[in-house]
């Protein structure tokens, strides 16, 4: 271990938005992010974790208002709401603020003014949709119609979920207000503009520095070629945020006072401690500054925030890291299917420990959708944590506790053993310094194999039986103990209670990464206590009915429009490069849709019947159904993946996967051959 000067490094989650409760997609970017932040605590560096709800904006203020309550009321309780769950699945913040502040206030108007001095903001007369009854400008997402392309009912106003179009909302056919029903009227209005285009190359400076993922760089090259556009950042009255200086009625829109929503908590947290703002948002800060965020922000995060923070002459993220989204079961997360999970309804059916370690295990540094599979989940928390980390000591407290009066032996009995565990710790460091905690984990998995293994050998409850054989049984078991203790010492950024109970357990006060290496030995431990029991299918069951009927209420409750938010830009992960090996490993064949039939309670799935030659017909499971009449398929030759590992699905076994293509919402095409190939051929 190195005993540089501690790094000093601020760390973000995105700021939720306060208008509704916590799901897992949002848990599992602030479990990334507390992981990561632990973890630099325990190597020593001087890190903190800054988050906020982001309170601004025309939904949350016409919740309130749907709610007759005030936006400032409706705030407090959502951040009530958010603290309690984040507590709960233990995410360490230092501070955890609110972008309606005064810190945040005086923030925004700081950068905003000294980017107005440098010549970065415009003023320029827009024509808008207005809303006539409510009095109110809309925006694009507030305004529906029909698609001007292909005349699509009920769209929405800068895009068509049915044919993929975009356009402006004055194109939209019989376009109305989705507050109030009434036609909108244009109607001029004077906007703020951020000079974008004027930051380019200083944009592009900053991402030569190595700043962002492969797959974001790639999509922000895209946006480059496209052209930069300055940026609207000014919205109208009524619109719940922070008025302009010296502008009367001219709101900052919810995206400008956002990312500085962390400068105004890093105030907050400054004023408790003795953080010092030009040491960590200085144009020449010296600390480090990383940004978490989902792919679906990263606009905002790599092109305005970077551009806002050069244009007012602070410092600029040292990197920003992107995440995936997560999707449930293979599929999207939706509100409306009810598998939007809420983080409080699974706090009340499971144990927050388990899955922060599936999530731990599932998380890498790539923008790749992260899988909550229920049946996965349970198997691996029950296989690793239940079965291989927390048997170790359960196999060897009782000999230690009953037969040697809680007395670890005064040496260890196989220091190789130790050693190896050992040796592993700078590279389980590594891995989580590079958010590659996928890796760590089964890094630390293979690691109690061996451990567990040594204890199969030693049969520690079989030399108990005979005198002779019992003095040894202490020293295999406190083998077993301290490859627990390190163990748990490497499991503590993600099992921050566990790693307590485990130290109570072993008699210390905390398990520290320094200690490692120090064996414990000739110690007096305590009992022990089970640290977490197996998931039960039952439990699993229990949630998803509880989720169900959450939607179901939800979904008589509130009118869609408080569900409309921001505009999101999505991002498809590239894929690496392979060589041809890894191609013709894949068994591609031609394959003739003998049936195509609809799949009773799956949203999406078709079920499909392929022949491909052999004697008995695929069944493949494909996610087709928004694009494709079933009938439309039957007698068509497609391709499929013949060797894929067939996949329990809720609705049956899927032997394969169909190749189609899609990008966005833009909708789904299956491939086909050209006339004349037949079932069974081989595609190469
Ligand atoms: N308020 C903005 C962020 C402002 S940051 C200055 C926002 N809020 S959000 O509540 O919609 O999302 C908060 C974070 O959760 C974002 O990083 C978003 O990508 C992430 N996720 C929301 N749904 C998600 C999934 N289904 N999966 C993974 N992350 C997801 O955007
Ligand atoms: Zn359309």
């Amino acid at each position: 271990m190195t005993h540089q000067s501690p790094r000093r490094i601020l760390v973000t989650s995105a700021l939720p938005y306060a208008n509704g409760p916590l799901h897992l997609g949002h848990i599992i970017e602030t479990i990334q992010t507390d992981i990561w932040v632990r973890a630099q605590k325990m190597f020593g560096n001087d890190c903190r974790y800054l988050c906020a709800d982001d309170t601004h904006g025309t939904p949350i203020m016409l919740k309130a208002q749907q709610m007759g309550i005030s936006p400032e009321a409706l705030i407090a309780e959502v951040s009530r709401s958010h603290q309690a769950d984040f507590a709960d699945f233990m995410i360490g913040f230092d501070i955890f603020h609110s972008t309606h502040s005064e810190e945040n206030r005086r923030m925004a108007s700081e950068v905003f003014l000294k980017l107005d001095a440098r010549g970065l903001i415009s003023r320029k007369t827009i024509k808008q949709a207005y809303d006539p009854e409510k009095e109110m400008f809309l925006p694009d997402r507030f305004i529906k119609g029909e698609c001007p392309k292909c005349g699509a009912l009920d769209q929405y106003g800068d895009n068509c979920e049915k044919c993929g179009a975009t356009y402006s909302p004055t194109e939209l056919k019989n376009p109305r207000s989705v507050l109030s029903g009434a036609t909108p009227v244009e109607r001029d209005s004077e906007h703020f503009f951020f000079d974008l285009p004027q930051m380019e190359s200083q944009l592009k400076q900053w991402l030569s520095e190595d700043r962002v993922q492969p797959a974001i760089r790639a999509k922000l090259q895209e946006w480059f070629d496209s052209g930069l556009q300055a940026w609207d950042i000014s919205r109208d009255a009524p619109y719940f945020g922070f008025e302009i200086p010296g502008a009367p009625g001219k709101f900052f829109y919810v995206w400008l006072d956002a990312p500085i929503g962390y400068m105004g908590a890093f105030l907050k947290l400054a004023e408790s401690t003795n953080l010092n703002f030009a040491d960590y948002w200085g144009e020449h800060a010296t600390s480090e500054l990383y940004h978490f965020i989902g792919k679906d922000i990263a606009y905002f995060h790599t092109l305005f925030w970077p551009a806002m923070l050069i244009g007012a002459g602070m410092r600029t993220p040292t990197a920003v890291f992107t995440h995936g989204f997560l999707t449930l079961n293979g599929e999207k997360m939706s509100k409306s299917r009810g598998t939007f999970i809420q983080a409080r309804t699974y706090l009340n059916h499971l144990d927050p420990q388990a899955l922060r370690y599936y999530f731990a295990a599932k998380l890498s540094a790539s923008i790749d959708d992260i899988d909550l599979s229920l049946d996965d989940f349970r198997a691996r928390v029950n296989s690793d944590l239940v079965g291989k980390v927390i048997n170790i000591a359960s196999r060897c407290a009782g000999f230690i506790n009953k037969q040697f009066n809680h007395q670890l032996s005064a040496e260890l009995n196989a220091p190789h053993l130790n050693a190896q565990l050992i040796a592993a710790a700078e590279s389980i460091q590594n891995r989580y310094e590079r958010r590659e905690t996928g890796q760590a984990m089964r890094e630390i998995m293979a690691l109690a194999d061996l451990v567990n293994q040594y204890i199969d050998e030693k049969k520690p409850w079989t030399m108990a039986k005979t005198p002779e054989t019992l003095p040894g049984v202490q020293g295999v078991c406190t083998d077993g103990l301290n490859a627990f203790r390190i163990l748990m010492t490497y499991l503590t950024p993600v099992l921050p209670k566990m790693s307590l109970q485990a130290a109570q357990f072993l008699n210390l006060p905390a398990l520290r990464w320094q200690d490692i290496a120090t064996p414990l030995v000739a110690h007096t431990i305590h009992a022990f206590e089970p640290l977490m029991t197996r998931i039960e299918p039952a439990a699993i069951d229990a949630l998803l009915a509880a989720t169900q009927q959450e939607a179901q209420a939800l979904m008589q409750a509130t009118p869609t429009n408080t569900e409309i938010e921001p505009k999101k830009v999505t991002i498809d992960p590239i894929a690496p490069e392979i060589d041809l090996n890894a191609f013709t490993a894949v068994d591609l064949r031609i394959a003739l849709i003998v049936q195509a039939e609809h799949v009773e309670g799956a949203a999406k799935l078709l079920k499909l019947t392929l022949d491909i030659g052999e004697e008995k017909p695929r069944q493949v499971f494909a996610g087709i159904k928004s694009a494709y009449d079933p009938a439309t398929l039957i007698g068509r030759h497609t391709v499929m993946v013949a060797n894929l590992k067939p996949r329990q699905m809720k609705f049956g076994l899927s032997e394969g996967m169909v190749l189609a293509a899609s990008q966005g919402d833009s909708g789904i095409f299956i491939l086909s051959p050209d006339a004349g190939a037949t079932a069974g051929m081989r595609v190469k």
